[in-house]
């Protein structure tokens, strides 16, 4: 490691270290809860979303596969949510009975309006953490292992911390010769 390099490095970790004790200090509080609703150890959070989801009825029940709708896990830095034009494949047919009508009535309404639907984000690393999908999903490491059992969600939590240390202690099982320099998951 070049020294200008080191310098740079230690000098965006003070950053972070100071815009952290900010933010911690004046993180929002969740009105009905006192629940954090900031940056990171949002364990459990599971916001309203637009329309009632259900990853049990669509995973479990109608089989299927995470990444028919979240395709771009494997090739992409990110993973992503499904546009609405992938839920009309089906939605264009599938109607749904009593109760479940609402929900896809909206979907079909939105579509029909050339607009998208806002889903509201569950899971937020801070900016200053990178992290990869396609490099752990690659390495076999299943969407379980970091999502809870997902397919038995009606609506979807937040179920690790996202912590530095529940990164770190993965990484640093040795069976899985993943990196821990600071750089790895920090710019
Ligand atoms: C039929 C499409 C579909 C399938 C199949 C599906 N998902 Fe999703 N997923 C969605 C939609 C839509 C959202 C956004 C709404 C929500 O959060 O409920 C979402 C949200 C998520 C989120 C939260 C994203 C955030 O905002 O942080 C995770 C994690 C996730 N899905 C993982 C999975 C996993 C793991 C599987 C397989 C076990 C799976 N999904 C299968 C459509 C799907
Ligand atoms: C591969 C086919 C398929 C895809 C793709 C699909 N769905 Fe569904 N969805 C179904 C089936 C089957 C049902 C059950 C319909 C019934 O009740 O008869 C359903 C039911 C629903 C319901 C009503 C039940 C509930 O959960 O409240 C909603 C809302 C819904 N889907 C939203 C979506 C959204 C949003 C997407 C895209 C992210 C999507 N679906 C993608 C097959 C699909
Ligand atoms: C090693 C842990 C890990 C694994 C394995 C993993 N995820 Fe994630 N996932 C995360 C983290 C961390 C975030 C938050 C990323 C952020 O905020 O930048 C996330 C975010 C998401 C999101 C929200 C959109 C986004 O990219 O921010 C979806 C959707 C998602 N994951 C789906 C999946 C699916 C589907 C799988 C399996 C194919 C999977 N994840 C495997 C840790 C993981
Ligand atoms: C359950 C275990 C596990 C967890 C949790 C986990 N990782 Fe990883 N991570 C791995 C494995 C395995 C690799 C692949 C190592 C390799 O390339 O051989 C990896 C690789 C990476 C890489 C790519 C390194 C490279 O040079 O290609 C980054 C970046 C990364 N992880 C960041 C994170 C961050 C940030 C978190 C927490 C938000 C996290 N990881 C949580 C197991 C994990
Ligand atoms: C495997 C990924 C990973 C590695 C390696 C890593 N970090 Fe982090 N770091 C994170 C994540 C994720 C967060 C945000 C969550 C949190 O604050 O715990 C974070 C947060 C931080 C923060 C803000 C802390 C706070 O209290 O908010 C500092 C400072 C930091 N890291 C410094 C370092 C230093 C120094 C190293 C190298 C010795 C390092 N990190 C290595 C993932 C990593």
């Amino acid at each position: 490691m070049s020294m200008r390099i080191f310098v740079g490095s230690v000098k965006n970790i003070f950053i972070l270290f100071f815009t952290a004790a900010i933010l911690s200090g004046c993180l929002f509080q969740n009105p009905d809860g006192g629940e954090r609703i900031g940056i990171g150890y949002n364990k459990g959070y599971s916001p309203e979303q637009p329309i009632a989801f259900s990853h049990e009825l669509h995973v479990s029940t109608h089989k299927i596969q995470c990444q028919y709708c979240h395709n771009q896990v494997e090739r992409s830095k990110s993973s992503n949510i499904p546009a609405l034009s992938t839920c009309m494949n089906c939605h264009q047919q599938i109607a749904g009975e009593g109760e479940d009508q609402a929900g896809i009535k909206k979907l079909r309404e939105a579509y029909a309006d050339n607009k998208s639907i806002e889903w509201v984000k569950v899971h937020m690393l801070p900016d200053h953490v990178q992290f990869n999908h396609q490099a752990h999903v690659t390495k076999g490491v299943s969407c379980q292992t970091c999502h809870g059992e997902i397919e038995k969600m009606a609506k979807v939590y937040q179920y690790s911390d996202l912590s530095m240390g529940w990164c770190i202690n993965c990484h640093r099982q040795p069976e899985n010769k993943a990196p821990l320099n600071c750089t790895t998951c920090h710019h």
